[in-house]
């Protein structure tokens, strides 16, 4: 059986690619939702209906866990899911705890990038309540790097410029850049060169390493010396066309 991956578009390819780095005897269906990206400047009830509608198609073709590899649909959409499907589900949470302990005591600041839907849901306030207390975190919303994404820009004068105009003119207050939106790994260059010596972490290995315990635990990981395969569907549309696929391909690599 699959492991199903769904996102509003192309970022969850970064979470796939450390899947496939961990578990490459899995076989993987990776859904981007693309004809409706970006999700992140949506209502949280259309991005939940969108959610909803992409998971029934990936339980028609029969998943046995589902990575919600999108922090956007987590935050809408995971706590129902986790009510409806008896399959596990795996959400995306920003890495704040990890940056606030590194920091803290650093004199330094975090800053999270992400898109403004999750900034403003629920589940970001209660991870900041949580592990936040000494309120180090900011928040920073960069939706255009999605749409940059979905249009295979990671790099480039349009990128740097757009990254220039919303970071921080003080960004060496900053100790680490928190990405919590899946399709901000892709930038983590052009990222790195624009705030040199700050630290840039993603939760997409944890996210990972989780999906692989649960696995394990359930007894549902593939045996260890097949060959696992990735079948890509785009809004419902399996994905045959070769250079759209080498595309995905580059960014898995
Ligand atoms: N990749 C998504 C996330 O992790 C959402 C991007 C979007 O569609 O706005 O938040």
């Amino acid at each position: 059986m699959c492991i199903g991956f769904f996102d509003s578009g192309i970022g969850g390819l970064s979470v796939l690619k450390e899947a496939l780095r961990l578990m490459p005897n899995e076989n993987y269906i990776y859904y981007g939702d693309t004809d409706n990206a970006p999700y992140g400047i949506k209502t949280k009830e259309e991005v939940k209906a969108l959610t909803f509608s992409a998971v029934e198609f990936l339980v028609r073709l029969n998943i046995k866990a589902l990575v919600v590899a999108c922090n956007t649909a987590t935050s809408a959409a995971v706590r129902d899911l986790r009510q409806k499907y008896d399959f596990p589900v795996i959400g995306m949470e920003p890495a704040i705890k990890p940056a606030v302990e590194k920091n803290n005591g650093a004199e330094k600041r975090v800053l999270t990038l992400a898109t403004p839907l999750t900034l403003k849901e629920e589940k970001f306030r209660d991870l900041i309540s949580r592990f936040d207390p000494g309120h180090i975190v900011d928040m920073l919303p960069a939706p255009k790097l999605v749409e940059f994404a979905e249009r295979f820009i990671f790099s480039g004068p349009e990128v740097e410029a757009y990254l220039r105009e919303i970071l921080p003119s003080d960004i060496e207050k900053y100790g680490t850049l928190v990405l919590g939106c899946t399709h901000f790994p892709l930038f983590k260059e052009v990222l790195a060169k624009i705030a040199p010596g700050v630290d840039i972490i993603d939760g997409n290995e944890g996210t990972v390493r989780h999906l692989h315990e649960v696995l394990k635990s359930e007894n549902k990981l593939e045996s260890p010396d097949q060959k696992g395969k990735v079948t890509f569907y785009k809004s419902g549309v399996l994905v045959d066309d070769p250079s759209l696929l080498e595309n995905y391909w580059k960014i898995l690599a």
